[in-house]
């Protein structure tokens, strides 16, 4: 099974065959796959639903295909690599034999915790391995997961619990993040006062912080498989069936879970894995992402593991104990391909290129970029101090809810042009559409992105509100999937991705909702109303800048507090300014655009401000008078 394209043309021939006839072209990935039963039809679709399915009524279990398949041909390789938070902690090298024995395992010991089939389980972890044993334990057992980035806080963990009426959460003690160590089971603990769904909590335990078991309710993972079996019997899933859930912010205030199926997820995440790393046999691969974002799903955990490469897994941060620990850890395991965030390698680049001399990096054949437009000066700066200007920088562009990398170089195969995603994969159609959705064809032109054809890992919903989704994605422009970013066709014909158009911000490459921040502002008891906006900022791409009417002054550290609280420590604000009103249209509206203008600095042309019911709070905001 090899569905690696190997050079320039055998690419456009296989765009040009994807795009012809699509099912064709993905049954043939598909047909690689190990399937209990296959397909009667490759795909039925309809975005008006939407309802897309593809693959219908074919039979898998996802893990078969990560574990079960490859015991025989590569049982002794090494399936994950564990690099630990500290580089004089021993790291580990799990087999694909042995991560096939502890899914099973722990496969098992959920199921006599009482999860079966379809149950929603929450898994609140650190990046250890058993993270990875988590997601591929509920996926055998036909769980749904939904990962949460350990760094949320109680109430935004409790919300994602809520909406999903999770059953049981995995967790841990603590998690170790550079000299610090985070408390995370009390956390979990603070969640489920909120909640009523959870009935057992399963706890690793990696810092050996204290906690409280509560009776009945919370286990040890040693002991709970302690003495279990290392063999499990796959849950026979239907291709549609749920794989998992990820919540992402959106630009209404509550985040929504985006749901991604167990058979379009599987074949779309190997095959782009492969194109876009062009994975060789016995390289070392390296996503530095976490698995509570949709890039350590499908990059560190499913797409490798799917296509038997050696995926490595970091627990720390890039500045622990030294701005060179990247680089250290790509010489250690000779890393071949590595994968990372424009804003890590901006961060990395204030510290010059002092850390990086005693290292050599000449194991790495491929670097990658995502979750962000890659600015030109950090894209030559990645190339030529990480790649030494000969290895190829894919620059990719996908979402949460593509699941899977949609336009990027195929590392060496495809041309590669700074801060440009560049072409599509094949079987990927994206179209530039201007506001009324006509298609705006040829090069050098400018529009919103959308995409006109289903692709196997696109989203089937949001969890629990099938209407949220068609009105996000599907409603903007008829028959097209709408990203919500801006995007460029250049005179090469490459795509260059301009960022969002809505009220979504991008920092460090996370994806924060202005509302859900605002939402969170409010809540303070002295705030009458806040307008959050994105600004320029050198490292994290993008900074939140709250604008904020509250009775009394001085509440600013205070506002920060009930944003960490309540969402987490990434959605505090850089700047908040203190202000007696905000910009209204005459039907009450917020005008953004200006606040934005005022944010970035850029206050000489705030446009027409005329049509403002409240003109004069512009001076004042400028001016910054409270
Ligand atoms: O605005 C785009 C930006 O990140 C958004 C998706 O965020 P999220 O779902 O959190 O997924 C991030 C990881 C896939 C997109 O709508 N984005 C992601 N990758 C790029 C990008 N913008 C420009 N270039 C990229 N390579």
């Amino acid at each position: 099974m090899d569905h690696r394209i190997r050079s320039l043309s055998e690419f456009s021939q296989t765009y040009e065959k994807s795009v012809e006839n699509p099912e064709a072209f993905w049954e043939d990935i598909a047909n690689s796959f190990r399937w209990r039963k296959k397909w009667d039809k490759v795909l039925k679709w309809d975005f008006k639903g939407p309802d897309v399915k593809w693959f219908i009524n074919g039979k898998l279990n996802i893990t078969e295909n990560i574990l079960d398949r490859h015991l025989e041909t590569r049982g002794d390789q090494t399936a994950i690599l564990w690099e630990p938070n500290d580089p004089d902690e021993q790291y580990q090298k799990i087999s694909y034999k042995e991560l096939y024995e502890k899914v099973c395992q722990f496969s098992n010991a959920m199921k006599a915790n009482g999860i079966g089939r379809g149950d929603r389980v929450i898994i609140y972890m650190p990046m250890v391995p058993e993270a990875a044993v988590a997601m591929l334990a509920c996926a055998r057992i036909g769980a749904v997961h939904s990962v949460v980035f350990a760094g949320f806080s109680a109430n935004a963990l409790a919300d994602r619990i809520n909406d999903c009426e999770a059953k049981m959460v995995l967790t841990s003690d603590g998690n170790f993040r550079g000299a610090k160590t985070i408390e995370v089971k009390s956390v979990v603990d603070e969640a489920l006062e909120k909640s009523s769904t959870v009935e057992k909590v399963i706890v690793f335990q990696r810092t050996k912080t204290p906690v409280t078991m509560k009776d009945g309710r919370d286990i040890w993972w040693h002991e709970a498989i302690d003495g279990v079996s290392l063999e499990n019997e796959a849950e026979e899933m239907d291709s549609e069936d749920l794989l998992f859930i990820l919540y992402t912010s959106g630009s209404t205030g509550k985040p929504k879970g985006v749901v991604h199926t167990c058979g379009g997820y599987m074949v779309y995440t190997y095959y782009s894995f492969l194109n876009v790393f062009q994975y060789d046999e016995g390289d070392i691969y390296w996503c530095t992402a976490d698995v509570g974002w949709i890039t350590g799903h499908s990059y560190i955990v499913y797409g490798p593991l799917l296509a038997g490469a050696t995926t490595m897994m970091f627990e720390g941060v890039p500045t622990y104990p030294d701005a060179g620990r990247f680089w250290h850890a790509c010489d250690k395991h000779k890393v071949n391909q590595f994968y990372t965030a424009p804003t890590a390698i901006r961060a990395l680049e204030a510290h010059g290129l002092e850390p990086l001399e005693p290292y050599k990096l000449d194991s790495l054949k491929v670097i990658g970029s995502v979750g962000e437009p890659i600015n030109e000066e950090a894209w030559h700066w990645y190339h030529l101090n990480v790649g030494k200007g000969n290895c190829p920088l894919v620059d990719t562009w996908w979402q949460t809810e593509t699941g899977g990398i949609m336009i990027s170089a195929l590392a060496g195969i495809t041309p590669v042009k700074p801060a440009h995603a560049s072409l599509p994969l094949p079987g990927i159609q994206p179209i530039i559409v201007d506001r009324e959705g006509k298609e705006l064809t040829g090069r050098n032109i400018q529009g919103n992105l959308c995409v006109k054809f289903p692709w196997p890992s696109i989203l089937r919903t949001t969890y629990g509100d099938h209407e949220r989704c068609r009105q996000t994605y599907f409603s903007a422009y008829e028959n097209l999937y709408f990203t919500g970013d801006g995007a460029k066709r250049d005179h090469d014909g490459y795509l260059r991705i301009l960022g969002r158009v809505d009220d979504v911000i991008n920092v460090s490459g996370h994806r924060m909702g202005t509302a859900e921040v605002e939402n969170a502002i409010d809540e303070h008891p002295k705030v009458i109303e806040s307008a959050v906006v994105g600004y320029p900022h050198d490292i994290k791409g993008q900074g939140i800048y709250a604008f904020v009417i509250a009775e009394g002054e001085g509440i600013e550290e205070e506002v920060r507090k009930t944003i960490t609280e309540l969402i987490g420590p990434i959605a505090k604000p850089d700047k908040i300014q203190l202000v007696k009103g905000l910009p209204k249209t005459r039907s009450g509206k917020i005008m953004r655009r200006i606040l934005r203008k005022i944010a970035s600095g850029e206050v000489a042309d705030l446009g027409d401000t005329s049509t403002l019911l409240n003109p004069e709070i512009v001076e004042d905001i400028k001016s910054g008078k409270v």
